[in-house]
């Protein structure tokens, strides 16, 4: 798929931008407009009052020669007074504009059922984009606001050089090509720019790579980081040669349109200075009124460019993610379960990532009974992961269908079935708030009570981390903050695990490898206790799984850890290729014996 073809189109988009405006602002949008408009008015009407200046000079008539005069006045003044009251006006409403487009942006990007958005190139590209303008996208009213105002000018303008002589029309349709080519140019180096995209966010990856401190031991120890500034500079010259092309050959046709309207306007005068019966007065208004025209058709031209060519195309992404986020609603309606009585069935299921034809799940069909703990394993890219995001719904299915307890899993709502899902996850993020908060996210509603906090941490086997921070659960983690923490990698990890288990009846619990930073031993006792609490239904009601016949699903590649499930599911090459418990995949002597085998002698 091209990344332009799913995008809403500029005016539909910039219609929805304006409805949007007006409903996070009513009063001040239709204020901000009006004041904006009338600021324009005074300078068109400058001609005209030069014109009957004139005309009163020649005539000795003493009275038009006042009143002109007092209309000159009238505009300087009102000019001024108009512009600053209306860009008050603007600025307060763009300001109040920014902080609701910022939370719809946010707000909808969370909102967004799956994740692909996260995961496609052509929609990072976009996203990215979309984040870096919005704090921006207000500049798009004003932009907007702005046109109008110099169309109202144009308008003025050409009703007054008609009202000497309809020929002089002529010279605002001389102008015509320069607004055409000022349209045309924004969008060929758009285009160009487009191309360059996927270039220029390597360029911004590599950047990052070389300055941020993250990746800087590998950088170091590798000592790639010559070689990271030199294909930094190659992607940025990959990104800006097809920009740099486009902006010569617009620039050119540009500069010829503008010399034909010059020639118009030239002609004009003299037209008019030459012409039979012309006054003083008119000779002034044509040179007057024509030298705004040109300003005025610049401006324009110009100002519609811009809007085109940049605001428009935020306006444009951003329709394009409310329709993105939309799309998810459709007809999943089914409410999800209060409990698993059954459980899980994958029947047949296939998947391929969006954009993506390579199966990465193939023809997998599995029974997850209520109540139980199923170990997924398998080599790297087996697809372990992606079988744990079906579960989750951060996907759906290519092929197939994932039945809960009988109901289909794509036709429950995403948010209700999330609602019912817990855990933890291979690339788990390090949120940067207290250590309260950063596990209590797991459950926002417990969000900040102690004893709930406590207990997930306890569950975790993350006591000694909390312990060890200079001030336990209130400590700040992260060292950009201030007074924050830094922890190590397998601390951040019991961290996001503690998270995991904040809510306390998830029907899923989805564990991939969430301890593979641990050592074996730790792992092992962690989950021993935490299987056999599931089982027995003793312990606290989070560690109880059969009260909701909660499944647990846990990834891990360590064998020690792995035997405890009641259910292993071997992965190999996008197929499950042996499941049953441990007992019976070793007396079966096949894929699973073998690697379990391995593991144990290395052990001994
Ligand atoms: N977002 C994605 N877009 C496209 N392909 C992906 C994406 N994520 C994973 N894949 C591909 O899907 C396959 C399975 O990946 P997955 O992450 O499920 O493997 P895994 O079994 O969890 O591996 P590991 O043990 O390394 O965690 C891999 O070949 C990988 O390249
Ligand atoms: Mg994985």
């Amino acid at each position: 798929m091209k990344p332009a073809d799913d995008m809403p189109g500029r005016w539909p988009s910039l219609w929805r931008a304006l409805k949007r405006g007006y409903a996070a602002e009513p009063r001040l949008l239709p204020v901000a407009f009006g004041l904006s408009q009338l600021a324009a008015l005074p300078d068109a009407l400058i001609a005209l009052w030069l014109k009957l200046l004139a005309d009163g000079v020649q005539g000795r008539h003493s009275a038009l020669v006042l009143g002109a005069a007092a209309g000159l006045g009238a505009s300087a003044a009102g000019t001024w007074f108009l512009r600053v009251s209306s860009d008050r006006i603007q600025r307060r409403f763009r300001e109040r504009l920014t902080i609701a487009l910022e939370a719809q942006v946010a707000q909808l990007q969370a909102s967004v059922a799956s994740i692909a958005h996260h995961e496609r190139p052509e929609y990072l590209d976009r996203l990215a984009m979309l984040r870096d303008q919005v704090f921006v996208l207000d500049h798009m009213y004003w932009s907007l606001f702005t046109t109008c105002g110099w169309l109202l000018r144009l308008a003025v303008t050409v009703v007054l050089l008609v009202s000497v002589h309809p020929g002089l029309a002529l010279v605002a349709v001389a102008a015509l090509p320069t607004a055409f080519t000022s349209l045309w140019r924004p969008g060929v180096e758009r285009e160009a720019q487009d191309r360059g995209a996927s270039a220029s966010r390597q360029a911004r990856h590599l950047f990052d790579i070389a300055t941020t401190a993250s990746p800087g031991k590998e950088v170091r120890v590798t000592g790639i980081g010559d070689r990271l500034v030199q294909l930094r500079s190659e992607a940025w010259e990959r990104s800006y040669r097809p920009v740099a092309g486009a902006r010569w050959a617009s620039a050119l046709c540009h500069a010829i349109t503008w010399a034909v309207f010059g020639a118009s306007y030239v002609g004009a005068v003299v037209f008019v200075a030459y012409g039979l019966h012309r006054s003083a007065g008119q000779v002034l208004l044509v040179l007057a009124a024509g030298s705004r025209l040109s300003a005025y058709i610049g401006a324009t031209v110009g100002e519609i460019g811009f809007l085109r060519g940049f605001w428009l195309e935020g306006a444009r992404r951003l329709a394009w993610l409310e329709d993105y986020a939309a799309s998810f609603s459709e007809n999943a309606t089914a409410a999800a379960p209060a409990r698993l009585a059954r459980g899980i069935r994958l029947e047949h299921v296939g998947f391929a990532y969006p954009g993506t034809t390579r199966r990465v799940l193939e023809d997998v069909c599995l029974e997850l009974a209520a109540g139980s703990v199923v170990a997924i394993v398998g080599e790297n890219g087996a697809g372990k992961s992606t079988l744990v995001k079906l579960l989750c719904r951060m996907y759906a299915p290519t092929d197939g269908r994932i039945l809960v307890d009988d109901t289909d899993l794509a036709g429950i709502a995403a948010d209700q079935w999330r609602g019912c899902v817990a855990g933890a996850f291979q690339d788990f993020f390090r949120f940067e708030f207290t250590a309260r908060r950063s596990v209590g996210v797991g459950d926002v509603p417990r969000l900040d009570q102690e004893p709930a906090v406590t207990a997930a941490v306890d569950r975790a086997g993350a006591g000694d981390v909390t312990a060890g921070l200079p001030a336990g659960l209130d400590t700040q983690l992260g060292p950009t903050w201030p007074e924050g923490v830094d922890l190590s990698f397998g601390q951040w990890q019991k961290l996001a695990l503690a998270r995991g288990f904040m809510r306390e009846h998830p029907l899923l619990l989805v564990l991939d490898e969430p301890t593979a930073a641990l050592d074996a031993e730790t792992e092992h006792a962690l989950f021993e206790r935490y299987a056999a609490a599931a089982r027995s239904g003793r312990g606290s009601s989070a560690d109880n799984g059969d009260a909701d016949g909660r499944i647990t699903v846990l990834v891990s590649h360590r064998f020690s850890t792995v035997r405890m499930a009641d259910l292993i599911v071997v992965l190999d090459g996008a197929r499950v290729v042996e499941v049953g418990s441990h007992e019976e995949l070793v007396a079966k002597r096949g894929p699973y014996a073998e690697l379990y085998g391995l593991q144990a002698a290395a052990y001994r």
